[in-house]
């Protein structure tokens, strides 16, 4: 089964057609790369993919539900972390982490999730007091707190200097080998290259091409993804 469905998906904020008939595909336990440059319509798609924004037409599937209407259900199933979320100044490491767990019906542990993220030593630290390597990390275990399906990442590592994207990395490949579908949402082509299995190429609202890094250089007779998506952002003009 395809653990997530887009098709023809349309969202405008007024005159702006920021997401403008999307359509593709993610298989189970993929790791499935969107990327684009800034005002592509890779979060709006996202937040449609959760059900946190309703979409004007298309169709969204995740694990064969509407999100818009199943919203509550899927959650139980989907982990996310959304661009620029945060949490209080004040919560602590551990109380976040016990916070998010009881909000699923299958949590994993919320402690070994803590040990396994490298997250134990901080447990008692506050947030607004984590570096920004050390939040990221947190956020990500947050949206892995509920043993998901699916995991949805926009941005994930924005902000990060080159050693936590590194670490940041590494935890998103244990994922894959977990077999866990991971949504990947980057303007880091480096990034997505090193870790997708396919790629969706996100320019003005639409998708420009899809497929794995080394189809899309092909296609385009280049030599890089960022190369790749140069020629096809640009053939769309
Ligand atoms: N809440 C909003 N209200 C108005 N315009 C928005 C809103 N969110 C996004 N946009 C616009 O929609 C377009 C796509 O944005 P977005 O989906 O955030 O793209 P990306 O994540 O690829 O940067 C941009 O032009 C952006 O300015
Ligand atoms: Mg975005």
């Amino acid at each position: 089964m395809e653990a997530i469905e887009v098709t023809d998906l349309r969202k405008a904020y007024g005159d702006t057609r920021a997401v403008d008939g999307v359509t593709f595909t993610v298989r189970a336990g993929e790791t499935f790369g969107i990327v684009g440059h800034n005002g592509a319509g890779k979060t709006t798609t996202v937040e449609c993919l959760i059900g946190l924004r309703r979409a004007d037409a298309g169709t969204v599937r995740v694990l064969g539900e509407d999100p818009a209407r199943r919203r509550r259900a899927l959650a139980h199933r989907l982990g996310v972390q959304l661009q620029d979320s945060s949490l209080p100044e004040r919560i602590k490491v551990g109380e976040a982490l016990r916070m998010f767990g009881s909000f699923y019906r299958n949590a994993a542990d919320w402690r070994r999730v803590m040990e396994r993220w490298g997250l134990r030593p901080l447990a008692r630290k506050a947030f607004g007091d984590l570096s920004g390597g050390q939040k990221q990390r947190l956020m990500l275990a947050l949206a892995l707190v509920g043993d998901p399906e699916v995991v949805v990442l926009d941005e994930l590592t924005t902000g990060l200097d080159p050693i936590a994207r590194r670490e940041t990395w590494r935890l998103i490949g244990d994922l894959k080998t977990a077999g866990t579908t991971v949504v990947l949402v980057s303007h880091y082509f480096d990034e997505i290259e090193a870790l997708c299995d396919r790629v969706a190429v996100f320019a003005h609202g639409r998708v420009e091409a899809t497929g794995t890094t080394g189809e899309l250089i092909a296609r385009t007779g280049t030599a890089s993804l960022e190369e790749a998506y140069l020629a096809l952002e640009g053939a769309d003009r």
